[in-house]
């Protein structure tokens, strides 16, 4: 039986992720979990990103997906290891993936990350950095104000160039030659992004690397999608479905469908 590829993020960002996925893994399904509702995750309490990330891939779970994949930078760095720990299928996050790929793009080894404070105070970018190359000098910052513009779908007004432009202050004349956008929303500013801090400056998105990683896992375990049939994708977020839709339509091209879900305020089986 076909089985879909779980994504999940707090709200939109995982779009980056999935529009990466599709593009590269045509035939594959997608069963979306965005949690609008509850974004933005950035400045919650870590025990309750584990807890809201746990609801989803319980969630998530009931379509007997084939593959988990964290689409959020902050609930890979808090919740991870204990995801892994909970199901027997496959768990990608996007920190690994985005640390390979900066480590291949610098020449200079200065990287830069920008990312939600949790991601940022969590520090698992610079220890993934530095897994992969001990040399690696790592510039973090936390950009807290951009989550809710992404959010709010005003990554294309005035008040995003602004936002954007005061958060990278401290990252002018920074030594970095690569940006990790450390958060899967940040892709949705990256023109602005990039325009701030010049072309010198390589911007690196995890969700490339991290479709690489789905390949890769999908094809060692013999479960690449081989029945041509073309791909239903399922979207589900928590909070106003018609604000993803337009989200996801300006973003991934295409018009989909979204189904809200409403939290019970229930305690989860095990938590
Ligand atoms: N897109 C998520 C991330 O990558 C979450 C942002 C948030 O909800 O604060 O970190």
């Amino acid at each position: 039986m076909r089985q879909a590829i779980a994504i999940l993020d707090s709200g939109v960002g995982g779009l980056t992720v999935a529009k990466e996925v599709m593009r590269q893994l045509p035939q594959e399904e997608i069963v979306y979990f965005g949690d609008t509702g509850r974004a933005p995750y950035g400045p919650r309490a870590a025990d309750e990103v584990l807890r809201f990330t746990e609801q989803i891939v319980d969630y998530l779970l009931q379509f007997n997906p084939k593959m988990i994949v964290i689409a959020c930078n902050t609930a890979t760095a808090i919740a991870l290891h204990h995801i892994r720990s909970q199901v027997d299928i496959p768990v990608v996050g996007v920190i690994q993936p985005g640390s390979r790929a900066a480590i291949k793009a610098t020449k200079t080894g200065f990287i830069g990350v920008i990312g939600t404070e949790n991601t940022i105070a969590s520090g698992a970018y610079p220890r993934s950095l530095l897994a992969i190359n001990p040399n690696a000098r790592v510039v973090s910052l936390a950009c807290p104000s951009l989550v809710p513009i992404v959010e709010k779908r005003m990554y294309r007004s005035e008040e995003a160039g602004q936002a954007v432009w005061k958060s990278l202050q401290p990252l002018l004349g920074s030594p970095i030659d690569c940006l990790i956008l450390g958060c899967t929303h940040y892709p949705f500013l990256a023109p602005i992004i990039s325009k701030v801090l010049g072309p010198r400056v390589a911007i690196i998105s995890s969700a490339d690397e991290t479709a690489r990683e789905i390949s890769t896992i999908l094809h060692h375990r013999g479960q690449l999608e081989q029945s041509g049939a073309v791909p239903v994708h399922r979207f589900f977020c928590s909070g106003d479905p018609g604000t993803f839709q337009a989200i996801a339509l300006e973003w991934l091209g295409e018009q989909i469908k979204v189904s809200p879900v409403f939290w019970q305020m229930t305690r989860l089986s095990g938590s």
